[in-house]
């Protein structure tokens, strides 16, 4: 690390202890972001994280529905994002309006949104999930009942034919950076690394051609996993694979080599990066911290409705 940015660590550890600060990083986020965190992990592990600590202030490294949800679940804390223009084209592509014209074109029907949504929107949904429990949330809703499946239509697809479920519909968003990942770019890589581990993230959108062409036999034996992020992260840690091939944005793979040294993952394409979590820097950390700026708030009406979908999504799975 330059001296520059080992002093910088030093400063943000001295004023994370003096401010009573815990810091909550994204498994996307730039190494030495992840490096001064107390906790590195996905939606879902950070949602769980901000729920329990201690401290009095929640420093959230990542994009800012993560720290909306944070302040939702967390009401008696103040939370901070050091950019709060940090956001995620998946939590735009559906706006409240859009939400509650569909509701009521289908009456009865339970929403299920992904995490990766506004505050607004959350407050309109039955049911949260993350990527890691999207299957346990719809299975957890009575069979008979009709699913409005949101934002991601990768993840909804996946979904639908993980719980074998028809009467499903599904939003049609998606995370412009999962789904710039191409088929051919995976198979090529794919190819070129017969012998590693496949890790898919949800949000792809080679994920259903992909596994198609795996369960076909199309490239020997090799093993796939549709995976969260921390899922991602216990999966190369339990595999006796040494090689692995990562569809997902390109920040994981700092947290994967770290933590399995002798084991080598390679990204399913190089320009899957996420230009929302790289605009958080240790710097922007340092300030925020400094001047204790940006806080997240979400109107109390809106929080209270949104926490009952969010409390259900940290239940399950
Ligand atoms: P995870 O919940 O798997 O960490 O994914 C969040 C996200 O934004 C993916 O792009
Ligand atoms: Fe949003 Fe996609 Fe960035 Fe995740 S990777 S934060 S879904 S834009």
């Amino acid at each position: 690390m330059a001296r520059n940015a080992k002093g910088l660590a030093g400063e943000v550890r001295r004023l994370k202890e003096e401010t009573d600060t815990v810091i909550l990083a994204h498994n996307y986020q730039v190494p030495e972001v992840q490096d001064v965190a107390d906790y590195v992990g996905d939606s879902l592990g950070l949602a769980r994280q901000a729920s329990r600590t201690p401290h009095k202030t929640i420093l959230f490294c990542g994009v800012h529905f993560m720290a909306e949800t944070a302040a939702i679940i967390s009401p008696q804390k103040r939370v901070l994002i050091p950019d709060p223009e940090a956001g995620c084209s998946l939590s735009d592509s559906i706006t409240v309006g859009e939400l509650r014209d569909w509701k009521a074109r289908h009456p009865g029907a339970v929403s299920v949104g992904y995490v990766n949504t506004t505050a607004a929107i959350k407050a309109e949904l039955d049911y949260c999930c993350t990527s890691s429990n999207a299957v346990a949330v719809v299975n957890a809703i009575p069979k008979s009942r009709e699913v409005l499946f949101l934002p991601d239509m990768f993840l909804g697809a996946y979904v639908a034919k993980a719980t074998g479920r028809k009467n499903m519909r599904i939003w049609a968003g998606e995370c412009h950076v999962h789904a710039g990942i191409r088929p051919e770019d995976v198979s090529r890589r794919l190819e070129s690394m017969r012998n590693a581990e496949f890790l898919v993230h949800p949000e792809c959108s080679c994920t259903t051609p992909i596994l198609h062409d795996v369960a076909a036999g199309g490239y020997g034996d090799i093993r796939a996993s549709v995976l969260s992020t921390e899922g991602m992260m216990r999966r190369a840690a339990e595999s006796d694979s040494d090689s692995f091939v990562v569809a997902t944005e390109t920040g994981m793979l700092y947290r994967l080599a770290k933590q399995n040294p002798g084991k080598r993952f390679v990204a399913a394409s190089d320009a899957a990066e996420c230009r929302y979590m790289k605009m958080i820097t240790l710097e922007k950390v340092r300030d925020s911290l400094a001047r204790s700026r940006h806080e997240v708030r979400v109107p109390p009406r809106t929080a209270e409705r949104a926490r009952l979908a969010i409390q259900r999504m940290l239940e399950i799975g």
